[in-house]
């Protein structure tokens, strides 16, 4: 089995070095019309033109689907998107021939979300084009972890080196199955931050310390410290079962929303000047109240619109 070239893909940002990381987000920072959005037109607006990139979504996806295609689009590059409903993947072909169909037909780089951690490794040995994680799994969600960072920096007044050092991120639910809190933590502490992860220790468990973070069950003592939390969504999908089944050791819903759930009431009890962070989807109600996503401390929405600006450097940086 061929060796994976890892400078070559974006499949995580565990051991990813520094200057890589910081050179990404500052590629996105030139992208940045100066309020958190993409500059439309431009300079860029060429760079990858004559190129495309395949999007490949074997897992339900808004955001990043989305923002990759806008990505590609706004640097000049065509988009293939393929789900797997009404794709061959439903006849039973793998997501490695996919992938290799897809670069046969002329695709220049796959962005690849599936449920199987380590799924986007696994294409990267089998193409000759560069592969993005666009999240495997509770593995990683490497451009996620890199928005947040994108995000969180521009909101604390730190986008000018994307430098984290003294401050506090806690991510607050379900660590255990969150690929988000796992390249956000990886990402974050490569920037200085320290890492918290706070939940039922069935979802937050002491091990996690073991990716650099803190861990603690009771959100209550360290909403007072946090310069940032971060609401993850339960991942109901990755407690085997479908529906609603409640995660092990959650009790029940009514009793997760009493523990962890950043009600409003909690909301005023945090540090000042923190920050309420979501990855999205969010479930309002459930991880957060509704006026908590849309109150004055949420950068929810700027964590979303960072996510053009991250994947057109990604992009930029890969295919450019
Ligand atoms: N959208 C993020 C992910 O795909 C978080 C979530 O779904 O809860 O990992
Ligand atoms: N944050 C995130 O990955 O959202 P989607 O699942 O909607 O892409």
């Amino acid at each position: 089995m061929p060796a994976v070239d890892a400078q070559r893909h974006l499949l995580g940002l565990d051991g990813m070095d520094r200057s890589r990381l910081v050179s990404l987000l500052e590629r996105a920072r030139s992208f940045d019309d100066g309020t958190g959005r993409a500059t439309r037109g431009g300079e860029h607006a060429e760079l990858l033109r004559g190129q495309n990139v395949c999007n490949l979504f074997f897992e339900d996806s808004t955001r990043t689907r989305v923002s990759f295609s806008l990505a590609a689009t706004n640097l000049g590059a065509g988009v293939i998107d393929l789900t797997a409903p009404g794709s061959s993947v439903t006849k039973g072909e793998t997501i490695i021939d996919t992938a290799n169909v897809v670069e046969a037909t002329g695709g220049d780089a796959l962005v690849i979300r599936s449920s199987a951690p380590g799924a986007a490794q696994s294409v990267a040995r089998h193409v000759g084009v560069p592969v993005i994680n666009a999240g495997d799994g509770a593995h990683e969600h490497p451009t996620q972890g890199l928005l947040d960072i994108y995000a969180l920096a521009s909101a604390l007044g730190r986008a000018d080196a994307f430098e984290l050092s003294g401050r506090t991120v806690a991510s607050v639910g379900d660590s255990i199955s969150s690929r988000v809190a796992r390249s956000d933590f990886f990402g974050m502490i490569t920037r200085g931050a320290r890492g918290m992860c706070v939940g039922p220790p069935t979802l937050a468990p002491p091990a996690l310390r073991a990716m650099g973070c803190a861990v603690s069950s009771d959100l209550d003592a360290v909403l007072g410290e946090a310069d940032a939390v971060q609401m993850l969504r339960l991942q109901f999908e990755r407690h085997g079962g479908s529906g609603e089944r409640v995660p092990p050791g959650v009790g029940s819903l009514r009793e997760y929303r009493a523990l962890y759930s950043l009600t409003s009431e909690r909301a005023a009890s945090m540090k000042p000047g923190a920050f309420v962070m979501h990855p999205g989807p969010v479930n309002r109600g459930l991880e957060l109240d509704g006026a908590v996503a849309d109150g004055g401390r949420s950068i929810i929405l700027k964590q979303v619109s960072a996510g053009v600006l991250v994947r057109m450097a990604v992009l930029a940086e890969l295919l450019g």
